[in-house]
């Protein structure tokens, strides 16, 4: 258990911020949420209240204003941050490079001043995976070579070297980085789970949405990789499991007062048809797939290596590929839009 400490959650409402807080509280801290609802909805908080049978305090507003997050963290008594909020597809950046930039770096040094002013120096990142681009080594290692492939990568390498920065000009700043994989699945409760505003980017949303007949057919982009079945190969990760890892995250901070990178994922790789062929199972229907030609920037195969978050937060992934998908159908199949 924790100390009762409260946590502010930057884009809390939204995919994985909404996940670790119903964590935060089954832990035993206070959680509280800042989100523009850029991509989310504010009725996920009525949501988080089912689940967790309590209040829960949020605040409509934007990381890049200074003052409002200052005054919160103040207000508070914010013990440390957990910084969601972003922006997060890698087509999106690729043609709008500038509103990347603009949300992700702009916002991210936005939230470092109103912690600075007000002293809160203890920080867990949302990476991701995409530090690595096309990897050198499977499984990635944390000293694996980083290199990004668009404006979106760019940008998470980028918020990882400010960090490294500001650890460096104040020992006081302690920075947790979770590089996750692929996050997917939902609360077992249906009631919270990924909702893209636009049609989905990755795999498992958009094979949900075929799934419930809200788009027609699923598009597997190349069966040609140099994988068992020809299709991509990724570390697809519970979000229940992330969310757990935050928690280990945030108290292995306050534990030790030191800072970290780790990977997040379970060190196993699933092709897309073994992620179609379980999900198939779950929903007891057929998906509708045809192969199309490979997307640029797309590598045939990433998963983690995930020992030093077992060894250095005791955290391991512990969900399977059935849980995710009986979890994102049941989320799918409940209609919060
Ligand atoms: N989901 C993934 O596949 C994945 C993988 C690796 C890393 N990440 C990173 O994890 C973080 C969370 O991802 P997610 O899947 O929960 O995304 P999400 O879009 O569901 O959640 C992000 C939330 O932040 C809010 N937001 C965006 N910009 C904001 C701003 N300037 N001020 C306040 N709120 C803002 C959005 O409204 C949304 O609720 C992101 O930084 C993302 O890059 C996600």
């Amino acid at each position: 258990m924790s100390d009762g400490q409260s946590i502010l959650l930057t884009g809390g409402s939204g995919y994985v911020g909404s996940h670790t807080y119903v964590a935060l509280v089954q832990a035993g801290f206070k959680p509280y949420i800042l989100d523009n609802f850029s991509n989310s909805k504010k009725n996920v908080v009525e949501r988080l209240e089912r689940i967790t049978g309590l209040p829960v305090p949020w605040h409509e507003g934007d990381t890049r204003d200074v003052s409002l997050l200052q005054e919160i963290i103040v207000k508070n008594d914010i013990a440390a941050v957990m910084h969601f909020a972003g922006f997060k597809s890698v087509s999106e950046s690729v043609a709008n490079p500038l509103k990347y930039f603009d949300n992700n770096l702009a916002g991210m040094i936005g939230l470092f001043k109103a912690m600075e002013n007000s002293a809160c120096r203890t920080l867990v990142f949302s990476s991701s995976a995409t530090v690595y681009g096309d990897p050198i080594e499977i499984p990635i290692t944390e000293k694996s070579p980083k290199n990004f492939l668009n404006p979106y990568g760019y940008t998470k390498i980028v918020c990882e070297e400010m960090l490294a920065s500001l650890s460096v000009s104040n020992t006081q700043w302690r920075n947790g980085v979770l590089r996750y994989f692929n996050p997917v699945g939902a609360h077992p409760s249906g009631l919270i789970g990924e909702d893209p505003s636009g049609p989905p980017n990755n795999l498992m949303p958009y094979l949900a949405q075929v799934a419930v007949g809200k788009l027609p057919i699923l598009n597997i982009y190349g069966n040609d990789y140099p994988t068992p079945d020809g299709t991509g190969v990724r570390d697809y990760i519970h979000v229940q499991d992330l969310a757990e890892a935050h928690v280990a995250a945030l108290k292995t901070l306050f534990k030790t007062g030191s800072g970290f990178t780790v990977n997040i994922g379970t060190g196993r790789g699933y092709s897309v048809m073994d992620v179609v062929y379980e999900f198939e199972i779950a929903c007891g229907k057929s998906i509708p797939y045809q192969f199309v030609e490979r997307r640029s920037g797309d590598i045939a195969v990433c998963y983690a290596d995930a020992t030093l978050a077992k060894n250095l937060l005791n955290w391991n992934a512990k969900l399977s590929l059935t849980d995710m998908c009986i979890d994102s159908w049941r989320w799918q199949s409940n209609d919060f839009s």
